[in-house]
């Protein structure tokens, strides 16, 4: 016998679930990107130097179709353990699902204004020891060459 004790879902969830199965056809970053608008520009800066032996660097590798995709894919997809896109935006205008939660405010490299003032070697810095007194990580597991790469394709959301 069917037991017949099983209480009706209440409306919300009903709702909620089926919110969910339509968002799942969704690029539900696109939608975020597209609620929140884009970054202030010029954004206030007070990231610190990183140390001189990164800021004297330069990018050794070229803005190559292959080297713009690998840094393209290390930003929305491969980086652990969380993709930079999360913080830094899909667009790279600074307001990534998580940035709602952060102070200061992911940098917005979609800015040229502020954009200009941060040399290679200062992200090269940032990108793999972090940003002292924020929440961009250390990035301890990518090759120099990745960081790299991430660089390039950062200088191509400037454009
Ligand atoms: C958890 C959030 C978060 C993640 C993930 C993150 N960042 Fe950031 N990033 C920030 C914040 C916040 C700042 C601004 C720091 C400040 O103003 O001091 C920043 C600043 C930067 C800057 C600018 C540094 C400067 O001197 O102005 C660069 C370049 C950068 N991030 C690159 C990256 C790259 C590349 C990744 C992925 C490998 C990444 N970030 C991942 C939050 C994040």
């Amino acid at each position: 016998m069917k037991k017949n004790n099983s209480k009706p879902l209440a409306p919300y969830k009903i709702l909620l679930i089926i919110a969910l199965i339509f968002l799942q056809f969704f690029d539900v970053e696109a939608i975020w990107a597209g609620v929140v608008q884009t970054g202030v520009c010029p954004q206030p800066r007070n990231t610190r130097n990183v140390p001189k032996k990164f800021r004297k660097l330069k990018n050794p590798l070229k803005a190559t179709p292959e080297n713009i995709a690998s840094g393209k894919n290390l930003f929305h997809i491969l980086v652990k353990p969380t993709p930079c896109k999360n913080c830094h935006g899909v667009t790279g205008d600074g307001m990534g699902l998580m940035s709602w939660a952060l102070a200061p405010l992911p940098r917005n490299f979609s800015c040229k204004e502020t954009m200009q003032k941060i040399s290679e070697g200062q992200m090269f810095g940032v990108i793999k020891n972090g940003a002292r007194g924020s929440s961009c990580l250390p990035n301890r597991g990518l090759k120099d060459e990745q960081i790299w790469q991430l660089i390039i394709y950062i200088q191509e959301l400037a454009k």
